[in-house]
């Protein structure tokens, strides 16, 4: 009886890889679990963490402390951790932690249900690695649902001398083509509009598969697929990038006027220490091809200040770059020295109150180029995916236009889940606001 099944809570840090992954927890799941998000009336708790800065783990470290009280409050409650973490720390975390049942690495999410069963009798620890997606049942996609993350790939080859995911989330593996566009077409059957690829290098998607296919193979099937108003995908490494997937962002309806290409530093030498593989001109180069095929794109980027050596004439070659490149937005990061990678043992650490100070004078830069771009916009009328109502302003829809930007808009409910022709007529530095017009051409 459905009625009775129990009930699973789950907690996701980090990026929209563990975002996707919970997802998939909970699709794992479902046939002895419903989701809740309420922790408290929850019968098996999860959390999905990540590894990237000593930040993110040490929010994980302290939300596992205070559920000590949870399991006192429900003594039958199974309380798991997933994710990079659990898949850096594995054994040690059970040790560390008394009240935790079960500790699953990156791979063990379709090994769920077993675990979750064994854990009920004793505690586990399951951080094997695979080379291949398993075969996914297929499954029912949540009503009104109209964007989605779709994985197509595992793990990362790149050892960025900084970086901890290549560790966590060990060697590059693409899932099948056929696979991945089953699960698109049933997405836009059920009403879907807007799919995410992701990866943490797509562009090498497709190398090791029994019939390699490239990542712009991809995408021209999908782009194709009918129904499908708006296709992304993250994270595209800017060596990888092809001039073929370059020139598509002029050429492919569907393809989003956006790109996220995290560029790390805008100094030659920097980035050489980062095993990054370009060049500032390489890269510079490539934002120049695409902004000439594709003069509308907006381009994303993730910055770290304060790298092993960074001296201010590198940190200023950054700041320049994210003008010359007119970023319309960026995730920037104070460096933070990670287990095993080899720019933990660099000598030169930048001391912490110098990453503190560059990190804000490159945020103000950010704000200002982003607020440069919002203006840009301001009473153009522009295509919005409808998400919903706003959170943050009642009475009014929230979405996000094809370049990525959040809009608020003032326009009947009735709109939520469709694609509306909206007027942009406020830009504020993180949102913009606007005035509905009419609903959008059908795609
Ligand atoms: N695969 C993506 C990024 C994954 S991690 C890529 O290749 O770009 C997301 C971002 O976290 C990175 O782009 C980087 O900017 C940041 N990051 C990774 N390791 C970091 C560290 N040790 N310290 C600070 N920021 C880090
Ligand atoms: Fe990390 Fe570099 Fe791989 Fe991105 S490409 S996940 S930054 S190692
Ligand atoms: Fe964090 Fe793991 Fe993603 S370390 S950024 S959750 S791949």
């Amino acid at each position: 009886m459905g009625g009775l099944k129990k009930k699973v809570a789950i907690r996701t840090f980090g990026c929209q890889m563990n975002v996707a992954d919970s997802e998939q927890m909970a699709r794992v799941l479902a046939a002895d679990y419903v989701l809740t998000d309420r922790p408290e009336e929850a019968d098996l708790l999860l959390i999905n963490t990540c590894a990237i800065r000593r930040k993110s783990e040490e929010k994980v470290l302290s939300l596992l402390g205070r559920l000590k009280a949870f399991k006192k409050r429900r003594p039958g409650l199974i309380i798991g951790v997933g994710g990079c973490v659990a898949q850096q720390e594995g054994e040690r975390l059970l040790k560390a932690i008394p009240h935790l049942d079960l500790v699953f690495g990156t791979h063990g999410i379709y090994r769920l249900p077993e675990l979750v069963k064994r854990a009920e009798q004793e505690r586990t620890v399951d951080i094997g690695l695979s080379s291949c997606f398993p075969e996914a049942p297929g499954h029912e996609w949540p009503a009104g649902r109209v964007q989605t993350l779709v994985t197509i790939m595992q793990g990362c080859n790149n050892f960025c001398s900084f970086c901890v995911v290549p560790y966590v989330r060990g060697r590059e593996f693409s899932r099948e083509p056929a696979d991945i566009e089953a699960e698109v077409k049933s997405f836009l059957a059920a009403g879907g509009k807007e799919v995410t690829l992701l990866g943490q290098n797509v562009n090498s998607y497709g190398r090791g598969l029994a019939e390699p296919v490239t990542f712009m193979e991809l995408v021209r099937r999908l782009a194709a697929l009918p129904g499908l108003a708006r296709l992304r995908f993250a994270t595209s490494h800017p060596k990888d990038l092809s001039d073929e997937l370059i020139e598509s962002f002029g050429e492919l309806p569907a393809l989003c006027e956006h790109l996220h290409l995290p560029v790390q530093s805008g100094s030659d030498r920097i980035l050489k220490a980062m095993n990054r593989r370009y060049t500032r001109e390489h890269y510079l180069d490539k934002v120049g091809r695409l902004k000439q095929v594709c003069p509308e794109l907006n381009l994303s980027t993730d910055l770290i200040v304060g790298f092993p050596g960074e001296t201010e004439e590198d940190f200023q070659d950054t700041l320049a770059l994210m003008r010359e490149a007119g970023f319309g937005q960026s995730f920037s990061f104070k460096y933070s020295p990670r287990p095993n990678t080899r720019a933990a043992e660099f000598p030169d650490q930048v001391p912490e109150p110098v990453k503190a100070e560059r990190l804000r004078r490159l945020q103000a830069v950010q704000d200002e180029l982003t607020l440069a771009a919002h203006r840009r916009l301001l009473g153009q009328v522009k295509e919005v995916l409808v998400e919903g109502p706003s959170k943050k302003s009642a009475g009014q829809l929230c979405g996000r236009l094809r370049t990525n930007q959040v809009v608020n808009f003032t326009g009947p409910q009735e709109l939520a889940g469709r694609l509306a022709m909206v007027e942009i007529t406020e830009a504020h530095p993180h949102s913009l606001k606007g005035r509905w017009v009419q609903e959008a051409p059908a795609r």
